[in-house]
């Protein structure tokens, strides 16, 4: 086992027992990450649902089908990144007597902050691809807009570019409006971060 691997592995034992937030009480498993911690391209997400929720994997329920389908246009699957969300527990609330999907609140996510900075300083990537205004604004910068800024490359503290795509769920609710633009232009900005990764490790090649 690579020091890389070796290491994130024993970040991923040491969150799952973490107590930090409330999302811990209703949880049924942490949503770490996974994937391929020696990739120059990490994408993160919001947070899990209940599909990564009871399975312990992120992306796995239909926002993940339509991700896997997007990265697979541009050729990459699971092996060649790296995916995690910027909360490793499923924020939920109760709407008319059933357990919904919320969005993290902004306390949720800078208690998780940590774990995902650490997760970073490992894998060291070169690229990470944003989905959706939380992970932008967590990644990029605050305020992000994401209807404006997508697409965009942004310096950031945590790789040597960022950039930020519509999220999947996202996608899939206009798809259901007959709107397809949104999924073509998720497919675009994942060639645009591969893209990048090639152009940077050509640059630190000839230096
Ligand atoms: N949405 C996210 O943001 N992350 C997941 O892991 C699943 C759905």
């Amino acid at each position: 086992m690579s020091d890389i691997v070796e290491r994130i592995e024993a970040l991923k034992t040491e969150a799952s027992t973490c107590r930090l937030c409330g999302l811990c009480e209703n949880r049924q498993n942490v949503v770490f990450g996974e994937g391929n911690p020696e990739t120059p391209l990490v994408i993160v997400g919001e947070g899990p649902g209940a599909n990564e929720d009871a399975t312990g994997r992120p992306f796995v329920g239909r926002a993940g089908q339509l991700l896997d389908a997007a990265l697979l246009e541009n050729g990459i699957t699971r092996k060649h990144v790296y995916i995690c969300n910027t909360v490793k527990c499923r924020p939920t609330s109760i709407e008319n007597g059933s357990v919904r999907n919320r969005p993290p609140s902004p306390d949720e996510m800078a208690t998780c902050l940590p774990w995902l900075t650490k997760q970073l300083e490992i894998i060291k990537p070169r690229v990470i691809l944003c989905l959706g205004a939380p992970s932008a604004n967590t990644i990029i910068h605050t305020d992000f807009r994401i209807t404006k800024e997508r697409g965009q490359f942004f310096d950031t503290p945590y790789a040597e570019k960022a950039i930020a795509a519509f999220h999947p769920s996202y996608v899939l609710r206009l798809e259901s409006q007959t709107d397809k633009s949104a999924r073509a232009s998720l497919v675009a900005d994942i060639n645009a971060a591969r893209l990048k990764v090639i152009e940077l490790k050509k640059e630190r090649a000839s230096q």
